[in-house]
């Protein structure tokens, strides 16, 4: 898949022009993936991008992406786990992550990557949160096993507040920026591996179709926040 989450350049770069500079040393794309977010950020700053990710055929993919974009001299990939960023990079003053952080637990990504930030630093960092109160029950039971950590926005602005940010605000990602490009791609792939002779494979199309119904009638009740974070100067 050429995007790895929902999410799109024109969102990623909304952001990113939100920011009151734009003109970073050292800049990190945490869980870069196949690197969509990476080549927008490249590109949009003009400046070396540092692309982080476990998985090296994702970086491979994103090396020659950023080979055919005429870019690959602003793309660096690092194949490591991202609760290890301050070690490999201490003095960061543009740390992004799309859809990414959850992994290492998103209390704990905020708590760790503060470490490496310079003052006068940002975090723009994405995360699933609950966007108001009322939730249909089917979406509730769904992510009451499917992601149990999920927060509101106030509970992930505290959070990053008490990691030592200050939180410079907010952006959801549009209802349309899941189906482009994203769950127009996943679903007719998912339905077609439905009868794969591998069973886990089966079990994974059966919870992306899952997935994608409990998202169309999900209310607008959860949606991809983008937390925008400063560090004092
Ligand atoms: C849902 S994908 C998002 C990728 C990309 N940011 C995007 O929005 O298209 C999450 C990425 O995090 C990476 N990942 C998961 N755990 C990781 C870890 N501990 N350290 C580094 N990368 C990790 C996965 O390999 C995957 O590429």
């Amino acid at each position: 898949m050429e995007k790895l989450g929902p999410g799109g350049d024109v969102h990623t770069l909304h952001v990113l022009r939100f920011l009151p500079k734009q003109q970073f040393d050292v800049v990190v794309d945490a869980g870069c993936g196949t690197g969509r977010q990476t080549i927008a950020l490249a590109k949009g700053l003009r400046t070396l991008v540092h692309a982080v990710d476990s998985y090296e055929p994702f970086l491979n993919d994103l090396t020659r992406r950023a080979r055919d974009a005429g870019i690959e001299h602003l793309v660096q990939t690092h194949c490591m786990d991202m609760k290890d960023i301050p070690d490999a990079f201490p003095h960061i003053d543009l740390l992004w992550s799309e859809g990414a952080a959850y992994n290492i637990g998103f209390p704990n990504a905020l708590t760790t990557w503060a470490h490496a930030m310079d003052p006068g630093a940002f975090a723009v960092v994405s995360e699933l949160s609950w966007l108001r109160e009322r939730v249909p029950d089917a979406v509730r039971d769904f992510f009451s096993t499917g992601y149990a950590d999920m927060r509101s926005m106030q509970q992930n602005m505290t959070i990053a507040e008490n990691a030592g940010y200050t939180v410079l605000g907010t952006y959801t990602i549009p209802t349309e920026a899941w189906v482009d490009g994203y769950y127009e791609v996943l679903e007719p792939r998912a339905k077609a591996l439905m009868r794969h002779p591998d069973s886990s494979v089966r079990e994974l199309a059966v919870d992306t179709i899952k997935e994608i119904e409990i998202f169309e009638c999900s209310e607008d009740s959860y949606g991809y926040v983008f937390y925008v974070l400063g560090i004092a100067a």
